[in-house]
């Protein structure tokens, strides 16, 4: 039976959490496989808001099994905290979520850590972390010999590891600060005992997560595998260095979980309808204007975790091809749709001039993607709200126009389109190409940079 996996496929934040919550009516067990605090996945249904970091969205659908796999980095009180969030709210955590003892342990010397440095690159830029201890614990988690995994926290030689690791943290951050005390109070006793009452409160969930995972898949039980960040944030295939310390894109699913990739048959690349980005880095299409002022303000884009405004620009379809392929995505979620009502032109960039060359592959160097100016194609928009469409007939013409353009781009079907928060606000697409296919768009070939 099979496997589906949700792979954002730019920058992050393209409302995975409110598909993963679609999609989980018909899957017995939600999966997420990297990342940590970091992501802040959304879902709204019947008037309620909901806001996930590191438990799966899948949550809040009864007879459901969310697992946390040794892929993700876990921060305790964050868990803890969205247990006591979603408990005191009225749903039933116990029984239904299970979270690896092989994630690693964020503890507080790696926010610490990630405040001191907080992303800064040799070449004076910054990443823009969101300051949850991501990097600095997958850094240790590589280099081993300062790392904590969850299963060590139950160790009777935790105390004595705990000691030799804080030490080697304490002469860290004084080095990185010299004469002023590292902004968090890391007082050993106090650090210790608070991560044995959080292994204590988490002892019920905390287990093995491969071998049951693999078990599901080979009794054919349906996973959903939910991909946080974006793959444009992956660290081996994205925008490097700015980006996360995790492999974000679909090349993620198998070592984050354990479970091999020829269990997954449905991949779903999600995208919004835009571009948005999160902290530093190149944003091509970026527009630092009215019309990134119009998608931020429309689209409420400010971050879920750490509420900062989102860069927002144009579609890229250099970019999201790109990730499509190295997701090897099936079908692709247009999402945010009803963000671009009222814009009489929409550009969509297809290509991009680097130092006078247009290319429409995307480079593998950071500063040829910083030099990259987009090459755009322009559609008609639409004036409509879309937000009480149901069915794919009744989007305007133009709005259908624009979700075909972007399958074709990406050479792959639109099979479900967004138009709002709610569980409610989506269209399944029956059948690609359209049943009923669009007039040619007139101004495709019109080629605008
Ligand atoms: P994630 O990190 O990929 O799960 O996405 P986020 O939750 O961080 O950001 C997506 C935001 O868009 C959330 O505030 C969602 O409630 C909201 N959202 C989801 N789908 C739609 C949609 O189709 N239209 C609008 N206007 N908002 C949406
Ligand atoms: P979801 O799952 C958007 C960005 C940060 C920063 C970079 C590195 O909600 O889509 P990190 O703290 O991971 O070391 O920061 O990655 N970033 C995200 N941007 N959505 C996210 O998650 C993100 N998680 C990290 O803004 O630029
Ligand atoms: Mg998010």
């Amino acid at each position: 039976m099979p496997g589906t996996c949700v792979v954002g496929l730019q920058w992050g934040d393209e409302a995975k959490g409110k598909l993963v919550d679609i999609l989980t009516e018909d899957h017995e067990i939600v999966v997420r496989y990297q990342g940590g605090a970091n992501a802040g996945h959304t879902v709204v249904s019947g008037g309620e808001t909901w806001k996930l970091s590191l438990i799966p969205s899948g949550i809040l659908r009864d007879g459901v099994t969310c697992v946390v796999t040794g892929g993700v980095v876990l921060d305790p009180a964050s868990v803890i905290g969205e247990i006591d969030m979603l408990e005191g709210r009225g749903v039933t955590v116990a029984g239904k979520l299970r979270l690896s003892d092989r994630a690693h342990v964020v503890f507080p010397w790696h926010m610490a850590e990630d405040a001191i440095l907080n992303g800064s690159l040799s070449s004076g830029e910054s990443i823009g972390t969101t300051g949850r201890g991501i990097g600095p614990c997958y850094r240790d988690k590589v280099g081993r010999s300062l790392a904590f995994r969850l299963g060590d926290l139950y160790r009777p030689t935790f105390r004595e590891t705990f000691d030799h690791v804080f030490d080697v943290k304490q002469r860290f951050l004084e080095a990185s600060r010299p004469g002023e005390m590292p902004k968090l109070d890391l007082d050993r006793n106090a650090v210790f005992q608070q991560y044995c009452g959080y292994a204590e409160r988490l002892r019920d969930y905390v287990g093995e997560t491969t071998n049951f995972l693999l078990d599901a898949a080979e009794t054919g039980r349906p996973l959903l595998f939910e991909g946080a960040q974006g793959a444009l944030l992956d660290i081996d295939h994205g925008t490097f260095p700015f980006v996360t310390s995790s492999n974000s894109s679909g090349v993620g699913v198998a070592s984050g979980s354990g479970v091999p990739g020829r269990w997954i048959n449905r991949v779903i690349g999600v995208i919004k309808a835009y571009s948005t980005r999160v902290g530093g880095g190149p944003l091509p299409t970026e527009q630092d204007n009215a019309i990134g002022e119009h998608l931020r303000q429309r689209g409420r884009e400010f971050g879920t975790v750490t509420q900062r405004p989102r860069r927002c620009g144009w579609f890229d379809a250099v970019a999201t091809r790109y990730t499509s392929r190295l997701s090897g995505v099936d079908e692709l979620a247009v999402m945010l749709l009803d963000v671009l009502g009222g814009l009489e032109e929409l550009k969509i960039c297809t290509a991009y001039r680097i130092r006078g060359e247009v290319v429409d592959r995307f480079p593998s160097q950071i500063e040829d993607l910083q030099e990259a100016e987009p090459i755009y194609e322009t559609l008609p928009g639409w004036p409509e709200e879309l937000t009480d469409v149901r069915r794919e007939a009744d989007l305007p013409v133009n709005a259908r126009r624009y979700i075909d353009r972007i399958g074709e781009l990406l050479g792959r079907p639109v099979s479900i389109v967004s138009v709002g928060p709610d569980r409610a606000q989506t269209i399944f697409r029956e059948g690609f190409p359209a049943t009923a296919p669009c007039p040619p768009n007139p101004q495709q070939e019109q080629a605008t940079v």
